[in-house]
């Protein structure tokens, strides 16, 4: 049948926009193949859950949700201006770091900008500078790492947003601060650079940026964090930014002012005061991606070394052909096809049990070369 046309169109830009990937959920799973028990291991979420504060304030708030939420976030930001030693004032809040993303390219994006986005990296860098009609100027990661100094040739001075996502996700490599430095001693101080920071608590490796520190000395950065990964609040919908009060100001225009919910707002705050668990996830993380290096080593499998809650790997084979083979036993994974990695995937950790089945199923599928 042939498509109807409908004469409604949307702005011209728009067209230039595949929808974004996101991974399957565990209840589209459930329903499509009729399993009872999901593993998902494709959105970085954490699969250990979340602080058991944060279950206590949420039952002791319910009554709280038959009104608009508190606009200004007035608890969580004083928390976190106390703990990251920054004034209320420069932080914004955000429906998920997603929403900052989108926020941040309504905010600087004039047409006839570039916005400068590392490839392979987070997705929604693309999706919202095409969404303002701005253009994307990719530049390859060298060996699954940033390259600034490659990044430092596509400034023009049509530059406005350089997206530095730091790990970077599907990666999780890092950008160190000398790297960094280098990088924004050279970078016009009109062009804003959005450090993304989602998967901040996860850095191993040594030489990571002191990023608030750098916002000290540079007007021209925004710090991206959100309460999604290492504090298990994915669904909730809650992220920050930091930046000076200029462009927090700006920002503030442009965003809807109730767009963070009070249960989140609640819970956020609550995971803040647990850093056993976040202590507990970082830990269980790290035993994880130890059993990923030792069993991709063993089976002679590439990897790149993570400072995330993710790892990426190469199978060798087909690796959408290796996530269908997941998904029939109730797995979600993510294939590298999207990030132009055909036979790359990137798998979520998880918990020491999940890490294990996982491999174990790897072994079968590739150690025997079952496909
Ligand atoms: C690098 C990066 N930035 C931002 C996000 C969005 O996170 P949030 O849940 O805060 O919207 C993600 C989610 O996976 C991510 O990987």
């Amino acid at each position: 049948m042939a498509a109807k046309h409908y004469a409604v169109q949307p702005r011209n830009t728009l067209n230039q926009i595949n929808g974004y990937i996101a991974a399957k959920t565990i209840e589209s799973v459930k329903r499509e193949l009729g399993l009872v028990k999901i593993i998902k291991l494709a959105g970085n979420e954490n699969t250990n859950g979340y602080s058991p504060h944060v279950t206590e304030v949420l039952k002791n708030s319910l009554e709280d949700i038959s009104y608009y939420p508190d606009m200004n976030c007035t608890v969580l930001r004083e928390k976190l201006a106390k703990l990251h030693k920054v004034d209320p004032e420069e932080l914004v809040f955000g429906n998920g770091s997603f929403e900052l993303i989108s926020i941040l390219a309504q905010t600087f994006l004039n047409e006839e900008d570039e916005s400068i986005i590392m490839e392979p990296s987070f997705g929604w860098y693309k999706n919202v500078t095409l969404q303002m009609g701005a253009k994307i100027i990719t530049v390859p990661l060298e060996h699954f790492k940033v390259n600034l100094e490659s990044a430092k040739k596509h400034i023009t001075d049509r530059t406005k947003i350089v997206w530095l996502c730091n790990p970077n996700n599907p990666t999780g490599t890092i950008v160190t601060e000398q790297e960094l430095r280098h990088f924004l001693m050279d970078l016009p101080s009109n062009i804003l650079l959005v450090l993304d920071e989602a998967y901040v608590d996860y850095v191993a490796e040594t030489g990571y940026p002191n990023s608030i520190g750098l916002l000290r000395e540079y007007d021209n950065v925004i710090l991206l964090r959100t309460f999604s990964k290492a504090y298990g609040l994915a669904s909730l919908r809650i992220g920050y930014g930091i930046a000076n009060k200029q462009i927090i100001n700006s920002l503030n225009k442009v965003r809807n002012p109730i767009n963070t919910n009070a249960l989140a707002q609640i819970a956020a705050s609550a995971s803040l005061e647990d850093q056993e668990f976040r202590a507990y996830v970082l830990e269980n993380n790290k035993r994880g991606l130890e059993l990923y290096y030792e069993t991709l080593s063993e089976l002679r499998l590439e990897y790149v070394p993570s400072n995330c809650n993710f790892i990426l790997f190469n199978v060798g084979v087909d690796s959408e052909e290796l996530a269908r083979e997941y998904l029939k036993r109730g797995i979600i994974i993510r294939a590298g096809k999207e990030f132009g990695l055909a036979t790359w995937v990137r798998i979520s950790i998880g918990t020491y049990e999940e890490n294990e089945l996982v491999l174990n199923i790897l072994k079968d599928l590739i150690g025997r070369r079952g496909i």
